[in-house]
């Protein structure tokens, strides 16, 4: 369970070569807490590392790697028209909904294929194809890393915003999730009004959960690299919320830049995939790293990358689009 230099190649999808001083897999939270005393014995940082789909790792962590392996998925609660199901943090996200789409319980089946695992989806809200993690989440539980205090978080606590939580802000750094409940629907309404679901619904037989779930998986095969087979941690960048001004006058030179609905007032969000595009980035390989060429918003790693090229490169990116359109654009991976 509690390893001493790990290589964490394998547990980082960028597939970048580094090593942990020490690294542990917990399967109970008893046993997450024997590691995190040992820790804190030896005065050790601590990260908690999911499926490691949204980490960029720049060097060796000198410190403690806890990937947690709290496995599990049951049906806590089932009424009429709803289900309560709770998975353990280490469960393999897309297997959850896998799990929920096959006894055809609805909420999950937009977020398909992301990869990662149940404990990492609230801690950025994960979303996709007009769904976020927020939407079906209704408790977080986990251990305070300090003290080792159990914690139970309902959703209305857990400050869920874009790719955003309290577990990322207030909570940074403070919590190790053990377990993640949702609340789904047992008479699923699809939800297809993002982007191509509709138009790759007409490859499938009907209009079910389940053809959404391969119309979602289709889309996001034929876009998005397989990590298995080139290094990526999916989005580098978050979409940015820009004043409304702002995404007017880049509307008026760029007529056909989507603009979507922000939560901060008087913004709006602009797909940052269009703005890399319109820097030329786009496709461009520099040394063992890249920008992928049908998502720019993915910077990819080739073999032998090292995790400062792929900072580099997005150091390159975020200048010229704050040179070009007057953007800060943040990052949505974890740099460490
Ligand atoms: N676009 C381009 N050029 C491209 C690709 C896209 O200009 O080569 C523009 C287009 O205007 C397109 C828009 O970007 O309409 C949006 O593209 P897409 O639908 O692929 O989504 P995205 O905004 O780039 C977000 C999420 C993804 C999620 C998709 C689908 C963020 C940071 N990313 O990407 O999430 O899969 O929507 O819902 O919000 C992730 O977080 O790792 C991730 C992959």
């Amino acid at each position: 369970m509690f390893y001493s230099t790990h290589n964490l190649k394998e547990y980082n999808t960028f597939g970048i070569d580094v090593t942990a001083r020490y690294f542990a897999r917990p399967q109970t939270v008893e046993e997450a807490k024997e590691c995190l005393t040992k820790a804190h014995r030896l005065a050790l940082p601590v990260f908690i590392l999911g499926g490691g789909s949204n980490v960029l790792f720049t060097k060796d962590f000198e410190g403690l790697i806890i990937s947690p392996a709290f496995m599990g998925i049951e049906v806590q609660d089932q009424t009429e028209d709803k289900v309560c199901v709770a998975a353990g943090a280490g469960v393999t996200w897309d297997d959850l909904v896998a799990w929920c789409v096959n006894r055809n319980w609805g909420g999950l089946e937009n977020l398909s294929h992301i990869p990662g695992t149940v404990g990492a989806a609230p801690v950025q809200n994960i979303g996709a194809y007009g769904a976020e993690a927020k939407d079906v989440v209704s408790m977080v539980e986990g251990i305070y890393i300090d003290t080792l205090e159990p914690f139970r978080l309902p959703a209305d606590q857990c400050a869920f915003g874009y790719r955003s939580s309290i577990f990322k802000h207030g909570l940074k750094g403070q919590t190790l999730i053990t377990r993640v409940s949702f609340t789904l629907t047992a008479t699923p309404q699809p939800n297809t009004d993002y982007g191509r679901i509709e138009e790759e619904l007409q490859n499938q037989p009907d209009r079910s959960i389940q053809s959404v779930r391969r119309a979602v998986i289709a889309i996001r095969s034929q876009k998005l690299p397989d990590p298995k087979i080139l290094g990526n941690a999916g989005s580098f960048f978050k979409n940015p919320a820009v004043k409304a001004s702002l995404a007017k006058k880049i509307q008026e030179e760029y007529p056909n830049i989507p603009i979507y609905p922000s939560e901060i007032e008087g913004h709006h969000k602009l797909p940052a995939a269009f703005l890399i595009e319109k820097c030329g980035w786009k496709g461009v390989k520099r040394g063992n790293v890249g920008v992928h060429k049908d998502q720019p918003l993915v910077l990819v790693a080739f073999e032998g990358a090292k995790g400062h090229e792929v900072l580099d490169l997005s150091t390159q990116i975020e200048s010229s689009i704050q040179q070009k359109f007057g953007i800060q654009l943040d990052k949505e991976v974890n740099v460490l």
